[in-house]
């Protein structure tokens, strides 16, 4: 689970309360809240033998062709970051700043939205909100970004 799936279960589960809706504002404040205190701190992340599978399986997400324009993740951010895409420029995808501002939405979102859009920005359609795909995707985001400094919420274009 990530995040705000945590945060969903300690409120359903040990509080007893309602889980609040993915991209809603009382979960995106949270889940922010909780990253900044981790602001600065490197990403530990682990291949071990129980999240192996889950690992793999985000890697070969990430290598795989999608959508009608057929490109994979890897294509844009591996192989072609620092390049423009109409005039954007291209980021290596680490998800060191979320959930992030970012000027396009004039608010706060999670890694799973920006996922989403990238997703929607090659005509795949995108994963379920909560869905493993997306789960396994953002675990394979932490492994590639192991060390790096937390900076939420980071600011983006
Ligand atoms: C056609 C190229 C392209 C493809 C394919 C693509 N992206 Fe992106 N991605 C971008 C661009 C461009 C941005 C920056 C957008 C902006 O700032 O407007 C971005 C942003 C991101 C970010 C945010 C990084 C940050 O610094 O906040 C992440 C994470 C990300 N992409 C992950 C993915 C994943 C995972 C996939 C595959 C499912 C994917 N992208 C597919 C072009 C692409």
């Amino acid at each position: 689970m990530n995040l705000e799936m945590r945060i969903n279960t300690c409120r359903t589960l040990h509080q007893k309360q309602s889980a609040f809706a993915f991209e809603s504002a009382p979960l995106l404040s949270l889940a922010t809240y909780i990253g900044k205190q981790s602001a600065g701190h490197p990403i530990q992340s682990e291949s071990t033998p129980l999240n192996q599978a889950d690992l793999q399986s985000g890697a070969k997400q990430f290598h795989q062709r999608i959508g009608q324009i057929n490109v994979s993740c890897a294509q844009c951010h591996d192989a072609r970051w620092g390049q423009k895409l109409a005039g954007v420029t291209i980021p290596q995808a680490h998800p060191t700043g979320y959930p992030i501002y970012r000027l396009e939405w004039q608010s706060v979102g999670s890694l799973q939205r920006r996922l989403r859009n990238c997703m929607t920005a090659v005509r795949a359609e995108p994963y379920d909100y909560g869905s493993p795909e997306l789960l396994r995707l953002e675990l394979y985001l932490a492994w590639r970004a192991r060390g790096m400094p937390m900076e939420t919420p980071a600011v983006r274009p």
